[in-house]
């Protein structure tokens, strides 16, 4: 007796498909799975066993082996569960499956026959309606999740009781549908506003540039004054996440088993920030299963790195790699997985080890060595991907107290969205998207300076004493203000803004 029930596996982000087979033949009784399980996969036997007599089924007694093909592939997890049940009761007439070609099981069991959520639904999902599935039975808490994907029917399942009665017809699982739209009008309201930070406008105005031309910045100032209220608000004045940018962001936050339940589709950009004491494998992703790390669940949102030199100097190594391509490889033993993470990196810091160097309120403690070792706990690479350095000041009493009415995020994100849409006509079929990608060689097309500029920004260069690293990080940012200001060409007051966000540079790292 012999059945086949299909399932979905995962890799890296992309699921792929996995066909359970089972033989039932006449024999000692066994029960093996083969086919590259993992511990969890193995240990399928105890509870589908347990699930299948406590469902008030039978467990037959006879040689039962389970192979999971493409048998070359690894499979991990416990989403297995189910599928393996199914199959089994197929192939001793238990259960018939309608359609069996194009339906899919997903879900864990427990003892008792109730069917527990997996991580990574969506991508399973996804891969299943591409790959013309059209009707997939998930775990009930997984529904809202799958329910996404349009054009292909989601059968919630609670339990193995409940997808047995479906197919004897005793009673037919309801299919299960979101309203999605519903759900985009709700996502908006939560967004903080830059409407509640007063004063800081020259601050503000670099996140705005910022957002414009996806610049990372570096704001540097004490404690208190405002430094994570201002990064918090930066998804507010992003560009909205396409349907596409939400799918992606939700199948890696599926896969690290994060998604909220009532949350079916991820709708704003993230922002993230993991503490100081986070390890390599919690910003890069691993683990014996691997998940997505920090850097990857920041995927097409921001990730904030606040307190930045007080990160392991091994984990702002790991940074630098995935900034630059846009996606972060984690090495296993036999293999390497790939996840994307297009994101803003946002850090602050404090300007000296006590915080206080440069404050009006109070007096820095901090003798030269100590500052010197403090600030060049950042290595000059990683200053390298970073075009905006800004320092918060302390809001005056006066700004703080202040009734004037500070402009909203929704008015700065009008000026971003329509900024970033020059760019991309600007930089259409060249494969990048913002000012901030722009290659060594595409400066000199893109940022070309009048003879005049080129001297006042050579001059700027000798009397401010900045870094070579500051030049082409200086033209990006001119870039993205001449384009705010909806001018083609880069002109000196564009330039002399962008210095002032490079000032830093020469007063703190030199
Ligand atoms: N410019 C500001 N406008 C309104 N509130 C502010 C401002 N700056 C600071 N605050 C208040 O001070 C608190 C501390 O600011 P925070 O962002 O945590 O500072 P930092 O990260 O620089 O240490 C904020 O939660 C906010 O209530
Ligand atoms: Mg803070
Ligand atoms: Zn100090």
């Amino acid at each position: 007796m012999f059945s086949q029930i299909s399932t979905c596996g995962l890799m890296g982000i992309d699921g792929f498909e996995v066909s359970v087979q089972t033989d039932v033949s006449n024999g000692m009784p066994a029960f093996e799975i083969v086919g590259l399980p993992d511990a969890a996969v193995k240990e399928a036997k105890e509870r589908v066993k347990a699930a299948i007599k406590n469902t008030g089924l039978r467990f037959p007694a006879k040689r039962v082996i389970i192979n999971l093909a493409p048998a070359s592939q690894k499979k991990g997890g416990a989403g297995y569960d189910l599928p393996i049940t199914v199959s089994i009761l197929a192939a001793t007439d238990q259960m018939t499956v309608d359609d069996a070609d194009e339906t899919m099981f997903i879900g864990e069991l427990s003892l008792d026959g109730s069917i527990n959520s997996v991580d990574g639904i969506l991508p399973m999902v996804i891969y299943a309606y591409k790959n013309g599935y059209r009707n997939i039975f998930v775990p009930k808490d997984n529904a809202n999740e799958a329910a996404v994907i349009d054009g292909v029917r989601i059968y919630p399942a609670a339990s193995l009781r409940e997808v047995c009665d479906h197919f004897t017809g005793a009673a037919r699982i309801a299919e299960h549908t979101v309203n999605l739209k519903e759900y985009f009008s709700r996502s908006a309201e939560s967004l903080l506003d830059f409407r509640d930070v007063k004063g800081h406008e020259n601050v503000k105005r670099a996140l705005e540039i910022a957002a414009a031309g996806n610049h990372n910045v570096l704001l540097i100032g004490s404690p208190g004054t405002g430094k994570t209220m201002l990064a918090q608000r930066m998804p507010g004045i992003l560009p909205d996440l396409t349907f596409d940018e939400s799918l992606e962001v939700t199948k890696i936050h599926s896969i690290a088993g994060v998604l909220p339940k009532n949350m079916p589709l991820i709708l704003n950009r993230p922002f993230r920030s993991p503490h100081h004491t986070i390890s390599s494998a919690g910003l890069s992703g691993g683990g014996s299963s691997p998940k997505p790390g920090e850097l990857s669940l920041a995927h097409n949102g921001v990730l904030f790195l606040d307190e930045l030199p007080e990160f392991h100097r091994d984990v702002l190594e790991v940074l630098r790699q995935p900034l630059e391509d846009g996606e972060v490889t984690i090495s296993r033993v036999n293999s390497t997985l790939t996840y994307p993470c297009n994101i803003m990196l946002i850090a602050s810091m404090n300007p000296c080890r006590c915080g206080y160097l440069g404050d009006r309120r109070r007096q820095c403690t901090c003798t030269p060595k100590q500052i010197n070792n403090y600030r060049r706990r950042i290595s000059g690479p990683l200053l390298d991907r970073i075009d905006i350095q800004v320092e918060v000041p302390n809001v005056d009493y006066d700004d703080l107290t202040s009734r004037a009415k500070t402009e909203s995020s929704a008015e700065i994100k009008k000026r971003v969205n329509r900024t970033r849409q020059v760019q991309l006509e600007r930089y259409k079929g060249m494969n990048i998207y913002s000012n901030s990608q722009l290659t060594a060689g595409m400066l000199q097309k893109y940022c070309a300076l009048s003879d005049e500029d080129n001297e006042m920004l050579k001059v700027a260069f000798d009397t401010l004493g900045l870094s070579a690293r500051a030049h082409s990080r200086i033209l990006k940012v001119a870039r993205t203000i001449a384009d705010l200001d909806g001018d083609e060409n880069i002109n000196a007051s564009h330039i002399a803004e962008a210095i002032q966000y490079r000032s830093l540079d020469r007063k703190y790292f030199e």
